[in-house]
């Protein structure tokens, strides 16, 4: 598979963007165009999406499909789905879509052979056995009215995936129960959320793929450490270990564990033994009703037409800003309060996966990978960085996500809210060009417009599915292993140093700026 930067597609994409698309504006492909809404509209399952504020045009989107032709993108979509070892670095499959796949892998709709059917449905029986057994223990935990605190410790895809989840679908959680997650190293954070706790009431869940994450492991030590001086007694009642590495678990004494698999990346893991908090919130029939609905998102990515698929129509528009526009980041608004661990959730899933510096035979790259994800639900981002948006000297493209049902009963809140989002999505399109000096908009900055018909389990789990995807694509695309992260070694490594140092005091070796803090902060 050739690399992006040399295929044609590439060249004249480059030659497009400079010749006509850097000057092209959104606001006269509306007026000219009368079929552009219909074409830059795609509905695919449980999420909607409205592209036509960006900068695309049909030549760019064709030229954007002949790119992912010729970087193989459905070979390599296919090879994700089928089991191929497509983490090459780790020598591992990554197969988060099996965890949520609703038929056996031999009856899958994926182009192009299985690659190991027998090896699929094997692991495919071990998903189904370990979500029995673990759906049946969230009942239990659900109807055991002593149990009115979950606390969930664990770190990065350990914590942001669940945590989101049991926020985004708060209004289908149980009552009776408090959930609570944490995960930072920092003392605080344990010591704040245990303050009001008794054990008797209290459940840990210690979700560690590894299980030596060294934040997640001196939060769970410490925990067990509260838990036995203030009189608790049944650790197994009390802690239960979602892992991989469940030997580790029974090591550290906790005899309740659910396991997963290597080939279920951290970030990617909340649709396996991770989400065990989730199914506590909403129930069996609500966690799997997420699966479902990224099962419909994954049926969607593996069959659409490129042309008509909503990850590859974002990914490759991801690639179109970073590399041609030269865009840095993205601002994620989700116009819906219950979404807002979802900036937080979406930097590890993009930046993890695809903040890359080498292709994957470890050559460097040339171009731009992964843009910096941020963001904040609307309307508080709107009091708070719209101004940069608005008027700064950069162009961020937005992306709003709005919800169009809501699950209360408070009307004219919502009528406000939607009215918001599409008033900012149209004031960044249309500018206020009459305007001039400090109140000049200069608009034509792009926005893209989700809607989802409601916030349940089903679409919620359709969203980050096609979430994703979009990183599988644009990764693909740039032809990088989206499914290690080195780069989070190095601080670890040194941490562990410095900690030690800490201690003792012993600044030899250390650079000045590093040594002169470690003295101040002793
Ligand atoms: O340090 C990064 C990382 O490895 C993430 O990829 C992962 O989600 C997180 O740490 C937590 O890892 P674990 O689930 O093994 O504790």
């Amino acid at each position: 598979m050739p690399r992006c930067d040399h295929t044609a597609a590439w060249a004249q994409l480059r030659s497009y963007y400079e010749q006509k698309a850097q000057h092209f504006d959104a606001r006269d492909a509306l007026r000219t165009d009368s079929q552009r809404v219909a074409k830059l509209s795609q509905a695919a399952p449980h999420v909607f999406a409205d592209l036509s504020k960006n900068h695309i045009d049909d030549s760019s989107q064709a030229l954007l499909m002949q790119l992912a032709r010729e970087c193989g993108l459905q070979a390599q979509r296919d090879a994700m789905f089928n089991g191929a070892p497509i983490n090459l670095t780790e020598k591992r499959a990554v197969q988060h879509t099996l965890l949520r796949q609703k038929q056996a892998p031999d009856q899958w709709n994926v182009a192009g052979e299985a690659i190991d059917n027998v090896a699929n449905h094997a692991k495919w029986d071990e998903v189904r056995s370990v979500r029995a057994a673990m759906l049946a223990y969230a009942q239990q935990v659900r109807e055991d009215r002593q149990i009115t605190d979950v606390v969930n410790i664990g770190i990065g895809g350990s914590d942001l995936g669940p945590q989101m989840a049991v926020l985004a679908l708060q209004e289908f959680a149980t009552t009776g129960k408090r959930f609570h997650f944490v995960s930072n190293v920092d003392g605080h954070e344990l010591a704040h959320t245990l303050k009001d706790l008794k054990p008797e009431s209290t459940l840990f869940l210690i979700a560690s793929k590894t299980f030596t994450t060294i934040e997640t492991m001196t939060n769970a030590r410490s925990a067990k450490a509260w838990f036995l001086a203030q009189g608790g007694t049944d650790t197994a009642r009390h802690f239960a270990a979602l892992t991989t590495n469940v030997t580790a678990a029974k090591d550290f004494g906790i005899s309740t564990t659910f396991g997963f698999w290597d080939w279920v990346g951290g970030r990617y893991s909340l649709w396996s033994a991770i989400g065990l908090p989730i199914a506590i919130a909403i129930g069996a029939q609500g966690f799997e009703q997420m699966l479902s609905g990224a099962a419909d998102m994954d049926a969607h990515f593996a069959s659409a037409p490129l042309e008509q698929n909503l990850p590859v129509r974002l990914g490759l528009l991801d690639v179109w800003y970073r590399n041609f526009h030269g865009y840095g980041s993205r601002c994620v608004a989700p116009y819906h309060a219950a979404l807002r661990r979802l900036p937080a959730y979406l930097q590890q899933l993009e930046m993890e996966s695809n903040g890359k510096r080498v292709d994957k035979d470890g050559a460097a790259l040339g171009y731009a990978t992964s843009p910096v994800v941020w963001g904040e639900p609307g309307t508080n981002g709107q009091h708070a960085f719209f101004q940069m948006l608005h008027q700064g000297t950069e162009v961020i493209p937005l992306e709003f996500i709005a919800v169009k049902t809501p699950s209360h009963s408070l009307t004219p809140h919502h009528a406000l809210l939607l009215a918001n989002a599409l008033a900012q999505a149209q004031a960044l399109l249309q500018g206020q060009s009459d305007a001039g000096g400090h109140k000049h908009f200069p608009g034509n900055r792009p926005s893209s417009f989700f809607v989802l018909e409601r916030l349940t389990p089903e679409s919620f789990g359709a969203l980050i599915a096609l979430y994703e995807h979009r990183v599988f694509v644009s990764g693909a695309v740039w032809g990088i292993n989206s499914f290690d992260q080195f780069g989070v070694e190095l601080g670890k490594v040194l941490a562990k140093d410095i900690e030690a140092r800490l201690a003792s005091g012993d600044a030899q070796g250390l650079d000045a700026s590093t040594a002169a803090l470690l003295a101040r902060l002793r």
